[in-house]
């Protein structure tokens, strides 16, 4: 496929009229910057897996109402684990010192914000409202829920860090691939293999998985403007899909503390972290990241390491520090602004 026919074929997918998808960013927005992005052409997501199915319906109704373009809705596919008391005392040991600090009781720690997969109930709820667009992260759903999904006609995107995870997600149902370079920000897609070592950056991945799937290829990690956008789609991808660049969008919920480490140097040095959920993610290195170094051993199957770190999370955020907070963030900031998500798109699009 050439270049421009690969780009109609993602417009095709995604009925938009710009190839530029607003990356799902679970804990930093809900509808409003989805709707300010698909109403100026691009495609606005709403992610899902920190929302109760009840908030999820409530973000659903209000992006039917504040725009009637399409939009993505955006869920992770993980087998949640089974806990380990043994694991979970370990992890709460090496954070002990930290609990003492803050006169945390350790044993009075409530279940933190867990991340719930793709589920039945969630296909339910999602029926309503039929959205064009469903992407997934960490793989896919179980063949049933993908076949559901394509039953009410919605098209499916999810994310590959590795060629083999590209031809995968292709073979099992993907109408688009999603070429999440080692660059992104928050958690890696990684679900054929835990080895970091197979992670690329984005511009050795997009053109290599390019070669290896007939499905249109959308890049992603690290694009933060318009040259990022042409860089891009010079290596064959068919479009982009962008966060980082909009975390400091007034319709974003970033919080305080993230959008002053995110205007700050301490941004330039981001790492992949499993200490905040169990899973890599990159975000900006932070006191808990250097002090216990940011891949734990210890830190318990995802998503249950969350739970010990948010108690420590509130008192720090409290006092107006990001000591233990999850800063996800793409190693590259240079994008980011405090302007208008619908502005930074039409910026973005200039690239095109
Ligand atoms: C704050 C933040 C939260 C994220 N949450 C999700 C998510 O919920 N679902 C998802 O599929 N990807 C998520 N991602 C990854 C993005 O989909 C995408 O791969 C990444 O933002 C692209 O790289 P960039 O940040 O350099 O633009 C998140 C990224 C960030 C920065």
């Amino acid at each position: 496929m050439t270049n421009l026919a690969a780009r109609r074929a993602l417009l095709d997918i995604l009925g938009t009229e710009l190839p530029i998808i607003q990356a799902p960013m679970a804990g930093v927005q809900v509808g409003a910057l989805a709707v300010a992005v698909s109403e100026c052409g691009g495609l606005g997501s709403l992610p899902c897996a920190m929302l109760t199915l009840e908030t999820m319906r409530k973000e659903l109704a209000a992006i039917r109402a504040g725009t009637d373009k399409p939009y993505n809705v955006n869920f992770f596919c993980h087998t949640p684990p089974t806990p380990n008391a043994e694991r979970e005392a370990a992890w709460r040991k090496l954070l002990a010192p930290y609990f003492r600090e803050h006169g945390i009781d350790a044993d009075a720690i409530p279940a933190g914000p867990g991340r719930a997969p793709f589920t039945p109930e969630a296909a339910d709820a999602l029926e309503e409202f039929e959205p064009r667009v469903v992407s997934f992260h960490f793989g896919l759903p179980p063949p049933s829920l993908v076949a559901r999904v394509k039953r009410w006609g919605s098209k499916v995107l999810a994310s590959a860090t590795t060629v083999a995870e590209a031809r995968w997600l292709e073979a099992n149902g993907a109408d688009a691939v999603i070429a999440q370079g080692a660059e992104a920000g928050g958690h890696r897609g990684i679900f054929l293999s835990d080895d970091l070592s197979t992670q690329l950056g984005t511009f050795a991945l997009v053109p290599q998985i390019v070669t290896a799937v007939k499905v249109p290829v959308i890049a992603a990690g690290g694009i933060a403007d318009a040259d990022g956008v042409a860089a891009a789609m010079a290596l064959g991808a068919a479009g982009v899909q962008v966060g980082t660049a909009y975390l400091l969008c007034p319709e974003a919920t970033t919080s305080a503390v993230h959008r002053a480490a995110l205007q700050s140097d301490a941004a330039r040095e981001t790492a992949l972290t499993n200490l905040f959920t169990g899973r890599p993610a990159r975000g900006i290195v932070n006191r808990l990241m250097k002090e216990l170094g940011p891949i734990s051993g210890l830190a318990p199957a995802f998503p249950l390491a969350g739970s010990a770190i948010a108690a420590l999370r509130a008192k720090a955020e409290a006092q107006g520090k990001g000591d233990f907070s999850p800063l996800w963030c793409g190693q590259n900031v240079s994008g980011c602004k405090e302007l208008p998500a619908g502005e930074l798109t039409r910026e973005l699009a200039e690239g095109l």
